[in-house]
Order: structure tokens, then C-alpha cells, then sequence
């Protein structure tokens, strides 16, 4: 939970999590504020949007995080990586989701990680619409809050059985990608509950935090969609695994869950994968 601010030391972890959740908050009364005309332009791909509200949600973010003359890093989807020389760096996501953003869909995110030495300390995903937040400081727990109600401590499912885990997936904005992607899903699914695609990465990462999800996979996320909400996974008790050079393309497949369910997810992609590849030549 987070502490009043006179009480937390200045440079502490808990202090990085308080910039972060009014950093978060902020841009996420500014994205509510959605207008008529959203100014969309594509970026890898036709379909891969940026709007002038990601922008200015991160203009926003990298303000306020830098207020006060902090000399941090930052590393923003939209603006890229700055340099600074605090030991701190900020990873944003100023809009997770933006295609369901664009479709006025509720499911898109703010999401804000601190780091210290590549590790994450502290992190928040805030989703305005759905009136959820979700956060986690390094050895403090992880956290949820719906609307004004009292936050609730987050614990991942218990499920351990692959054929009754509820699993969220995702799927990038290359057609050539996507259709790799679907190619692994058609070899998995029938092994799993069922398959949810939610449209936001850091949105399906804490629902993996909090059970709504029993587990998580998707293959080519960035370190922005996902560093604040591997933190509260982490800190709910659950596991998340990146599983480096998944594609020739480089692109790593992270996958989310309990530790004993990870295990069971990561052979299963693993075998899908190996047979979908040599079934390629
Ligand atoms: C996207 C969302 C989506 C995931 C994509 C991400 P963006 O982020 O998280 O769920 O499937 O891989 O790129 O582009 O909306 O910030």
C-alpha cells in the first residue's frame, strides 16, 4: 500500500511508486478526455496506430516524472530512450491499448515502471475506464483498486492444471506476425480452457496478478508493455518468463503465471513451437 508522502523517504522505492501513480493518474484524466478527432498515424504497420493523445499522454508522463529537475532516464513508446545520470529510469507505456483507444473499447492502460540497475522497483498500470489500478513496489506486495474502494492485496490463481487455465494472448500488428502467432495458438488451444485477447498487455499481465487469468503468453512485446506489469505479477506471487530468440526475427515469447503453471505452459509452447517449425522444413 502506499504511505503518505511526508512519511516516505525521498529516494526511496516507495517514493518512486507515489511519482509514478500520480504521473499515471494524470495522463489518465487526460486520455478520458478523448476527442472527436483523434489524429491517428500508423507506425510499424498500417494497423499499428499512434494518436495525438499517446503523445500527449506521454508528454505528459515524462513532465511530471521529471519535474523538479530529476536528471532520470527515460525509455517511452513514443519518444524513445533519453539518458540521465540519477540511477533511476522511468519505462512508459502512455497508452497500452491503443487500438482498443481508437475503437473506444474500455481495455487500454497507462503503464509507468521506475527502475534501478535494470530492475524494476516500482510500477503502476492504471486503466482509467475500467476504473481499475494495479500496483507494486519491490518486496511490498502487489495491489489493486477499483474505483474508491480500499485497495485489495493481489495473489495469482492457483491453478496448476493446463486444461482448466483461463490464458490471455495477444497478437502484433505485422499481418506476417500475426498469422505466425495464430499458427502457435491453433496447436495450443485445445490444451488450454479457453483463450482470451484482451488488447493490452499490461492489462492481461495483471490479470494474471489477480486470477482473472490463470496464465499469460504472447510473442514480440516491448520492455514498455510490460515492465511495470511484470513487477506485479512478480509481487502477487506469480512468475513471468522471457523466452529469448522465439522467432528468427529475434523476438522474444514472454509468458506469465503460478511458477508450477509457467512450467507447464512453457513446454507446451515450446513443443507447439519446435513442431510448428519443422513442420516448415
Ligand atoms: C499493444 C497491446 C496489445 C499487444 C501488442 C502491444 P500498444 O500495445 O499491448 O495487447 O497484443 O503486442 O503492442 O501498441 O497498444 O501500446
Amino acid at each position: 500500500m502506499t504511505l503518505p508522502t511526508s512519511t516516505v523517504p525521498l529516494d526511496s522505492d516507495e517514493r518512486l511508486l507515489q511519482r509514478a501513480m500520480l504521473a499515471a493518474s494524470a495522463a489518465g484524466e487526460l486520455l478520458l478526455a478523448r476527442p472527436a478527432d483523434l489524429v491517428v498515424e500508423s507506425k510499424s504497420s498500417a494497423t499499428d496506430a499512434v494518436t495525438a493523445m499517446d503523445r500527449a499522454s506521454e508528454d505528459l508522463l515524462v513532465r511530471m516524472l521529471l519535474a523538479d529537475g530529476a536528471t532520470d532516464a527515460v525509455l517511452g513508446e513514443e519518444g524513445g530512450e533519453r539518458a540521465g545520470s540519477s540511477g533511476v529510469r522511468w519505462v512508459l507505456d502512455p497508452l497500452d491499448g491503443t487500438v482498443n483507444y481508437l475503437y473506444g473499447l474500455p481495455e487500454w492502460a497507462v503503464s509507468v515502471a521506475a527502475q534501478r540497475q535494470g530492475r524494476t522497483v516500482a510500477g503502476v498500470v492504471a486503466a482509467p475506464l475500467l476504473q481499475r489500478r494495479w500496483w507494486a513496489v519491490a518486496g511490498g506486495g502487489a495491489w489493486t483498486a477499483l474505483g474508491d474502494d480500499e485497495p485489495r492485496r493481489l495473489q495469482v490463481g492457483g491453478e496448476r492444471r493446463l486444461g482448466h487455465a483461463l490464458t490471455g494472448t495477444g497478437f502484433g500488428y505485422a499481418a506476417d506476425r500475426r498469422g505466425r502467432q495464430g499458427e502457435l495458438l491453433a496447436r495450443v488451444i485445445a490444451e488450454l480452457r479457453d483463450v482470451r485477447r484482451i488488447g493490452s498487455a499490461a492489462i492481461d499481465l495483471c490479470y494474471v496478478a489477480g486470477g482473472e487469468f490463470d496464465a499469460y503468453f504472447e510473442q514480440g512485446l516491448h520492455e514498455w508493455d510490460s515492465a511495470a506489469a511484470a513487477l506485479i505479477v512478480a509481487e502477487a506471487g506469480g512468475a513471468v518468463e522471457v523466452l529469448a530468440d522465439w522467432e528468427p526475427d529475434g523476438s522474444a515469447l514472454t509468458a506469465a503465471a503460478n511458477p508450477d503453471l509457467l512450467r507447464e505452459l512453457r513446454a507446451l509452447l515450446v513443443a507447439a513451437q519446435s513442431s510448428r517449425r519443422s513442420s516448415l522444413g
